[in-house]
């Protein structure tokens, strides 16, 4: 994406250790257990950055030495919420960094003749409004599904929303923005372009099939 148009939202993680792993996922070749592996060690890292600004506060602890003020995260869990199918396996990775998150869940497929998105399953807690939500979402290729999930999300109360996906398209990055200018997106890398398929060029193919060995 060209410096010039890159929304002050995005937040790329390339991380040598990020694109490192990204480049083996990329790979054909990569068997769908090596490519979940990776999946979930990229999600750790990217976890990381999506929770760098989280509220603080401190709690009187006791060390063998002393007593102090020790930080701890301030207000409610966090709730990560997973765009099915693919979204789960950016949540498992999260949840080994964030084991007391919540978990939201929304079902969309894209309707073949009108190619909006249809919501079959919407699950989340009833206090979403009051935590800070994660959306996880592999592949942020048209953004269409995306940016309607977000609105769900919205709708039901969330005021706190933030992006992660392992891979963005340009138009994807560009929908979102323009629907959610204040949902940051976290990302690993922002590729050239969708073809005509709607597929992240280059990319790494169908997250979900790669993931569960489907195709
Ligand atoms: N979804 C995927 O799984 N891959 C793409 O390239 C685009 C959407």
């Amino acid at each position: 994406m060209a410096a010039s148009s890159t929304p002050k939202t995005l937040v790329v993680v390339d991380h040598p250790l990020v694109l490192h792993k990204l480049s083996l996922m990329r790979d054909k070749n990569t068997p769908s257990a090596v490519f979940r592996q990776l999946l979930r060690e990229i999600s750790l890292l990217l976890a990381y950055e999506v929770t760098r600004d989280l509220p603080m506060t401190t709690q009187k602890i006791e060390t063998p030495l002393t007593e102090m003020d020790a930080p701890i995260l301030k207000g409610k869990k966090l709730v990560i919420v997973s765009i099915l199918r693919a979204g789960n396996g950016l949540l498992e990775g999260m949840l080994d960094l964030l084991p007391s998150a919540r978990i939201g869940h929304i079902g969309l497929y894209r309707d073949p003749v009108t190619l909006k998105p249809v919501e079959y399953y919407f699950k989340v807690p009833s206090d979403i409004g009051e935590r800070p939500v994660i959306v996880v979402d592999p592949m942020l290729a048209t953004g269409n599904s995306t940016a309607y999930a977000i609105q769900k999300l919205k709708d039901a109360g969330a005021r706190d929303v933030r992006l992660v996906c392992l891979l963005a398209a340009p138009e994807g990055v560009k929908r979102v923005t323009a629907d959610h200018p204040d949902v940051p997106i976290y990302t690993a890398a922002v590729d050239s372009h969708l073809n005509d398929h709607g597929y992240i060029v280059p990319g790494l193919g169908d997250a979900g099939d790669r993931m569960f060995g489907t195709k």
